[in-house]
């Protein structure tokens, strides 16, 4: 940040020395954050409010035609002026100086008009030393998050809300990382319960060796659907011990007292599913930092919390099963099992002993739990039991919650795991590129570029509106390489990428900024500028449409400026600037992309 001009270059010093006393708590301040901090200081200089608050005070237009910044005078309270009145003596008194081509007062708002100039000689420069670090923050202090995401079922099909939690959830943790904070990827695995019993019975009948090997996945899921046939079929007059679901709940039985050859058998179900879940995760570039599952709940944390509450007097026994009456603390959390009665435990209990094993551990400072909202309530439940308990971090606790999808499924019929959506996405857009044959033969690997197109349009159109919408898996509409779609985003990049590749001795390292005046490269560095603090703003709503959105905009940008910026056959000043800001749009671009979990591809 050397290169800023005064006073900027003054205010960042004094922010590295730590004597910030404005709002942010970010060790790294941007560019905006030092515009902000110059505006704060002089507002402070020049009218009764003193800066922190005028810090706080300052947003982005949500309309660039309302200038860059913005500030709501009303919030200031001040009661011996109307807000007009000082929003246009602020307007006026502020000193002229090169950072701002204008400060007007519209109403009772102050609005900015960062100077382009600024912009451009500082932004461009920016990104392109900070490069994929362009927007990332580091944080005072460290701070821990365990990100708890996708938890699908073994040997149960993967369905819609199971893909939903993965994409939503590997944004918020890239999202989080970005932001400066530790990130605990963690994958809580429906991976005990009756179901294993009955797994265990179909694998003696249906079983083949070679097959779990090679395809796990698959075939536990075709052995469970067969033996669930066989015990619908079953009448009433075998002896239960003889009955599927008799040696079932026998089995499950076994493993939750210990046996040794239960507990290998299904071990051996668990680690062959995990190590194909972790090659396909990577496809979403998505590594786990931790397979956890109902499993792995250590049995005396559950036993705690039984004891905590029948020492409150919570419990009721109710045909020898135990419930837990939550309707004292909200009526509408109503009284529920956690316990059956036969002792085995329930899903809602082990997310107790799960949560206060996770706290021991790893004594997060936050944890985040995304899954549908039609566990709304059953969440609701864990975090008051856990509030309940006298556990101060129960507070901590965040349900990320998400809408329904409709019509999810491949050719084949079921979704068994992630592999069998993304494998359908990748063959259609194969297809698609081998249409246009002298450009197939011109991608190095089309395989692999058609996965990562696929993936783009399945995450896409999950990311792009609010979580909590429902919405309708369409696969023409995603794979369309027209309108909002992962296929677009994807080609603006590539498309950036490929004008950089044909001027490959072009120094955009020295750059006449004087040359860039056209309205349409004004707006799009000013979209650039935003780049930082819209992830600001992702970290406060959790919603990956903020990011998407915003990347749409800048995509909507580029296009814009193809008409009036040509880089090819212009004189080389005048191309070098265009490029500079083109790569820097290209950057944004890619590390937007990588923050949703997608893979930018350079040539398609
Ligand atoms: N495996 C569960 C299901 O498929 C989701 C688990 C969500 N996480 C949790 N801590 N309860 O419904």
């Amino acid at each position: 940040s050397n290169d800023l001009v005064t006073p900027l270059n003054i205010i960042s010093n004094e922010l590295s020395k730590g004597s910030n006393s404005l709002a942010d708590a970010h060790l790294n301040p941007t560019i905006i954050d030092l515009v902000k901090t110059y505006i704060a200081h002089e507002i402070g200089k020049i009218s009764p409010i003193d800066s922190p608050r005028v810090y706080d005070a300052i947003n982005w237009s949500s309309n660039l035609n309302d200038g860059d910044l913005v500030i709501p005078v009303p919030q200031f309270r001040e009661k011996s002026i109307p807000p007009q009145e000082l929003a246009s003596q602020l307007a006026n008194k502020f000193p002229k100086s090169e950072y701002f081509s204008g400060i007007i007062a519209k109403g009772p708002f102050l609005q900015f008009f960062i100077n382009p100039k600024f912009l451009f000689e500082n932004i461009i420069k920016d990104i392109a030393n900070k490069r994929q670090n362009y927007g990332s923050r580091k944080l005072p202090s460290e701070q821990k998050v365990i990100v708890e995401f996708s938890s699908p079922n073994i040997a149960k099909p993967f369905h819609a809300g199971h893909l939903r939690s993965t994409i939503i959830g590997g944004f918020i943790s890239n999202l989080y990382e970005t932001m400066g904070w530790d990130v605990i990827r963690m994958n809580y695995l429906g991976d005990w319960g009756k179901q294993f019993g009955l797994l265990a019975v179909g694998y003696e009948r249906y079983g083949d060796e070679c097959l779990l090997e090679m395809d796990p996945i698959n075939h536990l899921f075709d052995v469970y659907v067969k033996i669930n046939r066989d015990m619908e079929k079953e009448t009433t007059d075998i002896p239960y011990d003889e009955s599927v679901n008799g040696q079932a709940k026998n089995f499950f039985k076994k493993m939750e007292s210990g046996d040794q050859d239960a507990l290998n058998l299904w071990g051996k179900f668990r680690s062959l599913s995990i190590k194909r879940y972790v090659d396909t995760y990577a496809r979403l570039n998505i590594k786990y930092d931790i397979y956890s599952g109902e499993s792995q709940v250590p049995k005396d944390k559950m036993d705690n919390a039984l004891e905590l509450f029948r020492e409150k007097k919570l419990l009721e026994e109710s045909k020898g099963a135990t419930l837990l009456d939550l309707t004292k603390f909200n009526k509408k959390l109503g009284k529920t099992v956690i316990q059956k009665s036969d002792g085995t435990t329930l899903y809602l209990t082990r997310d107790v002993g799960a949560a206060v094993d996770r706290y021991e551990k790893y004594k997060f400072d936050k944890m985040i739990y995304v899954i549908a909202s039609q566990q709304d309530l059953h969440t609701k439940q864990l975090f008051e039991i856990l509030n309940q308990l006298g556990f101060d971090w129960a507070s901590h606790l965040q349900h990320i919650n998400f809408g329904m999808v409709k019509g999810m499924s491949t050719r084949k019929g079921t979704v068994v795991f992630l592999d069998n959506i993304l494998e359908e996405a990748k063959e259609k857009v194969l297809s698609v590129m081998q249409k246009d044959a002298a450009k197939y033969s011109l991608i190095e690997n089309p395989e692999k570029v058609a996965d990562l197109i696929g993936v783009s349009a399945v995450m896409i159109q999950d990311m792009q509106s609010k979580r909590i919408n429902n919405y309708k898996f369409e696969w023409s509409r995603m794979l369309s390489f027209e309108g909002d779609t992962g296929p677009y985003l994807q080609y603006a990049h590539s498309r950036l990428h490929s004008i950089a590749e044909a001027h490959p001795t072009l120094d955009t390292t020295k750059v006449n900024f004087n040359i860039l005046t056209e309205p349409e490269a004004v707006v799009l560095i000013r979209l650039l500028a935003q780049y930082p603090d819209v992830l600001k703003a992702a970290m406060k709503t959790l919603e990956p449409c903020t990011i998407v959105t915003y990347l749409f905009k800048v995509a909507h940008q580029v296009s814009s400026c193809y008409n009036v910026l040509w880089v090819a056959g212009q004189p080389d000043d005048v191309a070098a600037a265009r490029l500079a800001l083109y790569n820097a749009a290209r950057q944004v671009l890619h590390n937007g992309m990588r923050l949703l979990g997608l893979t930018p591809v350079n040539r398609m």
